[in-house]
């Protein structure tokens, strides 16, 4: 992976932003996150992915979000997408995510995923 201080420096003022208290998440209820967490996963990952509990990917070739789990622990994903790496994804939105979009994506896929075995 390359070090980018351009890339560093916008999550930074994403997350100072995120500090500074203006946005409404901190106040959020968790199902307002996970309605919209359920709402970017289908506005971004949507076209190729299957992003509800029932019903086949778009694109055949994309796993479906509910079967993610079963392959590796959702928590993984977070630190891909807050890097902006996602290994062997051919079409992956390159839009940068905010930690606030991360968490409540994150959110959302872990309620659609089995809880994983420790
Ligand atoms: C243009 C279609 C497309 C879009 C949009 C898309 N994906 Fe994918 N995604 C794929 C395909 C195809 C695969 C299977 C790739 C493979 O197996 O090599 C995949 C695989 C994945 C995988 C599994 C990777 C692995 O190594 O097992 C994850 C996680 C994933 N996508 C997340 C996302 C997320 C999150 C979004 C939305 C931000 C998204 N994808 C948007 C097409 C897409």
């Amino acid at each position: 992976m390359t070090f980018s201080p351009l890339r560093t420096t916008s999550l930074l003022l994403a997350l100072a932003m995120v500090l500074a208290g203006s946005q409404p998440g901190l106040a959020a209820s968790k199902k307002t996150m996970l309605r919209e967490g359920h709402a970017l996963a289908a506005a971004r990952c949507g076209r190729c992915h299957a992003v509800e509990l029932t019903g086949n990917s778009p694109f055949r070739a994309a796993p479906p979000f509910r079967t993610l789990g079963q392959h590796y622990p959702i928590e993984s994903l977070e630190e891909a997408l807050a890097e902006g790496i996602f290994a062997g994804h051919p079409a992956m939105p390159s839009a940068p995510w905010t930690p606030d979009e991360i968490k409540r994506l994150i959110g959302y896929l872990k309620s659609i995923n089995p809880k994983p075995h420790h």
